[in-house]
């Protein structure tokens, strides 16, 4: 008689299970097109299986003619021939240009004759330009193409190798029949263009009526699969695709490569998956075209807001890497092979072959070769090509609060006075987009805001900063002068019948500005003058959100393909780059607003190869759950092995009402964002940190001021990032770039290169975590100094919710600032303490960086750059810069003047050495005087270092001096 309660019963538990179990997925997986929906991505994939299907009688149709080759000052030149239907006679002329830049890198770039010389045909009387799109290298590039005049080559049978890079360690060796390219270092195969034989550039043909064929109908008769050719239908959106078919793409293998990163952004791992299926893996490729995907799923390779189309490739003893410089909806496919028995792969490291597969909806073929060989030659590479992160005010690093909405001045001001009673520090609130008269930007809402100058002041008493968003859509409304000047100069995004875009976001009816238009740019820039934007004050900065853009009736929620920017390229070409340009627009005419000029602070959420010297991105909505509290991890640290290292993620989730204990955790974690911003939806209930109870509100304020005393140190890693592109926060294969058994790791990292190992506690009820630690390395606990040694495996820490688990590592010497204040502005002269933590042979380094926070007068020699060493009981303190000592400009000099009085008032020695018991004083030395101050030392044991403390050495920051011990 129970059987039958005990099946309801099992029904329910499996039920529940279910449920469970069952990943809160809400994204509209209908809305965003997956490879068998994209055309072109349907189109190259199956010529990828058709070439996998017939393997070795598979032939690549594309020649290098070998005459056609010059090789001249670093450029090798020539004509690729496709050959149709498998004959030369009938060809497709592609002229090709090798660069062999002085950084060492190798560009390649294909583009189509016939296109090249207009001489196509477009259909529907589109006005589209007829050229192969070739301005992304424009936004994307700061370098500049100085290609290397000592690269050297020669042609011998069918066969033309190049020389080129550091002491010609690299050769480029161009096989002509079929076209392929093979990267080799110090006579090692490292990169290969088209081994495979994938390259495919879908050249400009003339519609030839057939008979009819729908979508995704096998082809009728003779001849291939047009389907998908001419115009393409998704959502109830038809895109008339005036050129026809258009892509391009190529496979790039990376031989004895296993593990590669990059190509954000996507909420997937830090160690690119496969894409081909299988166990583990993704059936799809990653997708890069920048979308606003709402409610998005965790582990997957969908598309996101941003695309840095950058990877590298990674192994025991060397890192590789390419940059698809393209700005169309891009695809990328991940196959790894294993090839012990590969000859090819004998005696080079790795056990296996990275396959990779690129293509892209249209524009050139144009890729980037980095061949390192360490993941920091790679990415200084990559950034010096793209540009490095821009260096940020100070406030910028420090604790942002933000949701949509703080709906009044006065609620603001409220918020700031809570802060300030719960004695969290916060340098930056943020408005969201109800703070205008109905969606209309430079506009202020007069009943809610009547004020914006007056909470302004109230911030700036304490250098507080305001954020306020400004969308790229246009409200189209009579009566809105901004609207009518858009459309009266003539400067918005055109329809592909050349009329105004108009579709529909936040404020309804809209239009686009188009800030690939330089006469878009420049109004933009008078949009922000004071006198024009009024309530707004040398403390407003700014966001850039919905720069996908995202139109909601759109097709993927975005702009048609076949919508019309400037100089009449069409949207498909540059649809990734559009984001930046906003943003771009908005960072300029933040500069042209100040004088003096100050560093612009921008926001984005739409970004490509290069947005990152314009400002910070953030992640998007995430939602408050434990899973992207986790997944913010590894996407944050792809972000900053591709070059765009200032990231963040909503702190709390903006979906959803975190748990205290969430909320809690994720303010721990994002006190290691390099970005650090709360911010949370309309619907979502109030969660300022100090509205939480204790031990939640203690345990926030902690961290918060945890971020504010590492400041120094966040600011020098920034200052590294600014200037060579090094990562903020560096993934394990960064750091220990031999540590095969670290190369996945994704959810601990270092902080710049302090040596500061953090491993967030990302799970709910933890009261522990397990930390990995490489062979060979000494570890500190940051808070108890208990020891840990690093043997290559995973070592267990206590992880009570009142703590972050972080580790020193031994060896390097971090500055901090230890006084507690309201905002990182108020700590400018603020005392020094410097944490050394001594390695086994007694020895540390690490630098510093300080500057005014806010000018670009450092350009001028107005900053403070010490490097601090321990060796042979001695700490000292010497400048990095020698050069700038010659330097006796007014700006350094008054700098340096004003930074005088500011004191390291503390050193501590973590791991001091057993003969310092004892010990009751070190030597000071600074300006050739000496003296004699406290030491106080504290035995360790049971596990803990011993440690040990001068109080007040008195020495001054900028100057040069020594402590001996
Ligand atoms: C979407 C952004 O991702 C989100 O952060 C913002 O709050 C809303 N737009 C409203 O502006």
């Amino acid at each position: 008689m129970f059987c039958g309660q005990g099946w309801a019963q099992s029904l329910f538990a499996s039920v529940l299970i279910l449920c469970l179990l069952r990943p809160a997925v809400t994204v509209k997986h209908e809305n965003f097109k997956t490879c068998e929906q994209s055309g072109f991505c349907k189109r190259n994939r199956a010529y990828a299986d058709r070439a996998a299907t017939l393997g070795q009688s598979w032939s690549s149709p594309y020649t290098l003619v070998s005459d056609s080759i010059k090789i001249k000052s670093g450029h090798v030149t020539g004509t690729v021939l496709k050959s149709l239907k498998g004959d030369t006679a009938e060809s497709v002329r592609l002229p090709i240009k090798i660069t062999f830049l002085q950084s060492g890198v190798a560009r390649v770039t294909v583009d189509e004759l016939k296109r090249q010389q207009k001489d196509i045909e477009l259909r529907h009387g589109s006005s589209a330009r007829k050229e192969r799109y070739n301005e992304a290298s424009l936004w994307a590039l700061v370098a500049e193409d100085k290609p290397d005049t000592s690269a050297n080559g020669e042609s011998l049978n069918q066969e033309t190798s190049v020389n080129y890079g550091p002491q010609n360690r690299y050769r480029a060796v161009i096989n002509h029949k079929p076209f392929s390219i093979n990267f080799f270092r110090d006579d090692e195969l490292h990169v290969k263009l088209n081994s495979n034989g994938l390259l495919n550039m879908e050249h400009w043909r003339a519609k030839v009526d057939k008979a009819e064929q729908m979508e995704g109908e096998e082809p009728k008769g003779e001849g291939e699969d047009e389907s998908t050719w001419w115009e393409e239908t998704f959502g109830g959106n038809t895109d008339t695709k005036p050129k026809g078919p258009e892509s391009v793409g190529m496979d790039i293998t990376f031989p004895g490569y296993e593990y590669v990163y990059g190509i954000p952004g996507h909420a997937s791992s830090l160690s690119l998956k496969q894409t081909r299926g299988g166990s583990g893996n993704y059936d799809q490729p990653y997708r890069l075209y920048n979308s606003d995907v709402f409610e998005y799923e965790m582990d997957s390779p969908m598309t996101l807001y941003g695309s840095i189309p950058f990877m590298q490739a990674h192994r025991g003893d060397s890192t590789v890497g390419v940059f698809w410089l393209n700005a169309a909806e891009t695809w990328v496919d991940i196959v790894k092979r294993k090839v012990s028995s590969n000859p090819l792969s004998l005696g080079i490291g790795g056990t296996s072959d990275t396959e990779t597969h690129w293509f892209s909806e249209s524009g050139l073929l144009d890729v980037f070769v980095f061949l390192g060989p360490t993941p920091k030659d790679v990415i200084e590479q990559y950034s010096e090509l793209t540009g490095y992160t821009q260096l940020p005010q100070q406030f910028a690093i420090g604790h942002h609060q933000c949701r949509w909405n703080y709906v009044s001045d006065e609620d603001v001001k409220d918020v700031d006075k809570k802060f300030d009673r719960a004695d969290m520090p916060y340098d930056v609130i943020w408005l969201d987009i109800e703070y205008t008269d109905g969606k209309k930007y430079f506009t202020w809402d007069s009943h809610t805001f009547p004020d914006p100058l007056g909470m302004q002041k109230q911030l700036d008493d304490h250098e507080r900063k305001l954020v306020i968003i400004i969308d790229p859509h246009i409200k189209n409304e009579d009566n809105y002068p901004v609207v009518s000047e858009l459309k009266s100069k003539s400067l918005g995004i055109k329809d592909k019948n050349n009329n105004l875009f108009e579709g529909w976001c936040w404020p309804g009816s809209s239009h686009w500005i188009d800030c690939f238009n330089p006469a878009a740019i420049e109004w933009w820039k008078s949009l922000f003058a004071y006198k024009s934007f009024t309530g707004t004050a040398p403390n407003t900065f700014l966001w850039n959100d919905m720069n996908e853009p995202s139109v909601f009736n759109g097709p993927e929620t975005t702009m048609p393909k076949d919508n019309i920017h400037y100089d009449n390229w069409e949207h498909r070409d540059l649809h990734n780059i559009n984001g930046m340009t906003f943003v771009k627009a908005t960072y300029d005419a933040l500069i042209h607003r100040d004088s003096p000029v100050r560093r612009p602070f921008v926001l984005t959420r739409s970004y490509y190869a290069g947005s990152q010297r314009f400002g910070a991105m953030w992640t998007g909505d995430n939602l408050a759950q434990w899973s992207h509290l986790a997944a913010s991890i590894p996407m944050i640290l792809t972000h900053n092995i591709a070059g765009f290292p200032f990231s963040g993620a909503d702190v709390g989730g903006f979906f959803g009402n975190p748990s205290p204990e969430l909320l809690t955790r994720w303010y721990q974690a994002g006190a290691f964002y390099p970005f650090y911003r709360a911010h949370a939806h309309i619907d979502t209930r109030r969660r300022e940190p100090y509205l939480l109870d204790d031990p939640y509100k203690e345990i926030i304020t902690q961290a918060l001021r945890l971020r504010y005393a590492l400041l120094p140190a966040w600011y020098t890693a920034f200052h590294a990032a600014s200037i060579s592109g090094a990562p903020i926060l560096q993934p394990h294969y960064y750091a220990h770039p031999s540590d095969e058994a670290g190369f996945a790791l994704e959810d601990q990292f270092y902080v710049g290169s302090t040596g500061l190992l953090v491993k967030p506690v990302v799970t709910e009820s933890a009261e522990t975590v397990s930390i990995y630690l490489p062979p060979n390395e000494l570890y500190y606990d940051y808070s108890t100094y208990s020891i840990h040694h690093g043997t290559g495996r995973t070592t267990t820490l206590a992880a009570p919710l009142s703590k972050i688990p972080i580790l020193m590592q031994a060896g390097h010497i971090i500055p901090r600032k230890d006084r507690p204040r309201r905002s990182s502005g108020l700590m400018r002269y603020d005392p020094y303490t410097l944490l050394i933590t001594l390695s086994p042979n007694a020895t540390a380094e690490g630098t510093l960086y300080i500057d005014d926070g806010e000018s670009y007068n450092y350009e001028e020699g107005a900053f403070i750059h010490r490097y601090f060493s321990f060796s042979e009981n001695t700490l000292t303190s010497t400048d990095i810069d020698d050069a700038m000592q010659s330097n006796k400009g007014k700006k350094r000099r008054d700098y340096l003047n004003l930074m005088d009085q500011v004191r390291v008032e503390k050193i501590v020695v973590v791991g001091a050495p057993r003969e310092w018991v004892g010990k009751k004083s070190v030597k000071v030395v600074e300006d050739g005087e000496e003296r004699s101050v406290e030491l106080g030392f504290t035995r360790g044991s049971g596990g803990r270092a011993s440690w040990a403390v001068v109080r007040d050495p008195g020495v001054r920051v900028g100057r040069g001096w020594r402590v001996e011990f």
